[in-house]
Parts: structure tokens; C-alpha cells; sequence
């Protein structure tokens, strides 16, 4: 009974400490959408400050600023509290490794059609919709079980896509250094080996999927998750995420699934690994 209690607490603690963390791991959609937001305004015309020579310039301008407003707005808010995120590099910034109409048809459409249905879905959880993607997946038990499943799912798709774009980059690629490098010798023996488990996991997982690597309470660990799951509602914080779904490939490697992980490595963010190494570890 006491093993359970303390078992009960530790998982407890760890849900804590991912709760804390999520607003550092995860890019938020509708941040996205204040920044743009913001970039719009500074693009409309100064008007501060201008000594106006009719009363009637002022209406031109504030009709102006209404009309863009409802325009970008329109553009960029879809139905519902969600928004798709934009991807943080060009289309084809990925190539040769990943071609340019893979990504537009990943981001676009596969994550893009996961954040219409998590819209849809929350419409059974509307008091709920004002928690990120992220922290729908670790307070799942909250939500309605008539669209829980729904929410799972597809706010872990649009939580594991923001995070696997994040991961990826042009001119990147390589081997880690600094505490990821550190991190990695201790947790697998250095970087070779770390890279020969992570390919054969990325590789035997089954069907739909991702393979990460995460940090389990200061313990390096590689697992991989089925269709849309993510490691956040263990309590374990995600450091570097391969997307494995047929979709994420498929066009250019067809069924060669080993092609597009010895790809990817060239396209690793070790910088992005090593901030959340630092955000799991408190630094
Ligand atoms: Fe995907």
C-alpha cells in the first residue's frame, strides 16, 4: 500500500513538473498569431503623433485599420480556438533530405486537418479551449469522455508536428555537443551508439507513429509512441521527436522508411534539443 502511495506521488510530481515546463516546449499557435498580428500593425501607417488637417482623415484611417483588421483576421484565424502554426523555415528548406511538397502536404494538410478536428472536437469541451494543444494532452482527464479520444488525438498530432518541424533545419544536422553530447555519452555511450538505437527504434516501430528521445527525470531514454501519442502524459519531457507516419515520406522514399531517417539526421536541431534539455532540467 505504501509502494502504491509512493508511486501514486512520483507520478504525480512528474505530471507537475511537464505541466510547468509546457509553455517552454511547445510553440504556441495563437502566440503565432499575436506576433503576426503584431508584424501587421507595425506595417499599417504611423499615425501617432500627426497633427491632423481634416477630422474626416482620421475616420479614412480608422476604416482602413477595421477593414485590414477583419481581412487578417479572416486569414489567419480558422473556426475555432485553434490555430495551425507556421512553419518555421521555407517549404523547401528541408531539401534535398525532404522535399519540398511533402512538407506543404504535411504542414498543411496532415497537421493542418489534425488542428480542424481538434477545433471540432473541443466544440463538446468549449471550457477547456483555452489550454494549449500541450496541456489538453496531460489534463485528458478533464475532458469529456465523449471527445476525449478525439482531443487526444488530434491535439497530439498538431503538439507532435509543432514539435518535430521545431527539431529540423537547414544547415544543421551533425553531432550534438556541449550538455547534449555530455547527456548522450552518459545515457547511451556516445554519440555513434545513440544514433544506431534511435535509427532501429525509429525504424521498428510499427505502423503510424514517432520515435523521440526524451528526458525521463534525468535519464536519457529512446521509446517511440503509436499514432498521435506523445510522451508528455507520462510525465516525460520530449528532446527530439522523428515523425514516422507513412505521410511524413512516403512520396519520395515510397515504403523506404530507413532512407528517410538516414535524411533526417543531416536536419537534427541540436540547438533546439539543448534548450529543452535545459528547460527539463530547470536551467
Ligand atoms: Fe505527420
Amino acid at each position: 500500500m505504501e509502494k502504491t502511495n509512493r508511486y501514486a506521488f512520483t507520478a504525480m510530481s512528474h505530471l507537475l513538473h511537464i505541466r510547468n515546463t509546457l509553455p517552454q516546449l511547445f510553440r504556441q499557435g495563437d502566440g503565432d498569431i499575436d506576433m503576426r498580428m503584431k508584424t501587421f500593425a507595425t506595417k499599417l501607417p504611423e499615425t501617432r503623433g500627426k497633427t491632423r488637417t481634416h477630422p474626416l482623415m482620421a475616420w479614412h484611417e480608422l476604416i482602413l485599420l477595421l477593414i485590414c483588421g477583419v481581412v487578417a483576421g479572416a486569414s489567419l484565424k480558422t473556426t475555432g480556438p485553434y490555430t495551425l502554426a507556421p512553419l518555421p523555415y521555407a517549404e523547401n528548406a528541408l531539401e534535398p533530405y525532404i522535399d519540398a511538397r511533402t512538407v506543404k502536404l504535411h504542414h498543411d494538410l496532415h497537421q493542418g486537418g489534425a488542428v480542424t478536428a481538434l477545433n471540432k472536437a473541443m466544440e463538446g469541451a468549449t471550457e477547456y479551449s483555452s489550454m494549449t494543444p500541450a496541456q489538453l494532452l496531460v489534463n485528458l482527464d478533464k475532458i469529456p469522455e465523449a471527445v476525449r479520444q478525439a482531443v487526444k488525438n488530434n491535439a497530439g498530432s498538431d503538439a507532435n508536428h509543432t514539435m518535430y518541424w521545431m527539431c529540423m533545419g537547414p544547415g544543421h544536422g551533425g553531432e550534438p555537443s556541449g550538455p547534449v553530447a555530455d547527456a548522450i555519452k552518459a545515457g547511451f555511450g556516445g554519440f555513434p551508439k545513440f544514433k544506431e538505437k534511435f535509427t532501429a527504434a525509429a525504424l521498428a516501430r510499427c505502423g503510424s507513429g514517432y520515435a523521440w528521445l526524451v528526458d525521463d527525470h534525468g535519464k536519457l531514454v529512446i521509446m517511440t509512441t503509436a499514432n498521435s501519442d506523445s510522451p508528455i502524459t507520462e510525465g516525460k519531457t520530449p528532446l527530439l521527436v522523428v515523425d514516422v507516419w507513412e505521410h511524413a515520406y512516403y512520396l519520395k522514399h515510397q515504403n523506404k522508411r530507413a532512407d528517410y531517417i538516414a535524411g533526417w539526421w543531416n536536419l537534427v536541431n541540436w540547438d533546439e534539443v539543448g534548450r529543452r534539455l535545459k528547460v527539463a532540467r530547470g536551467g
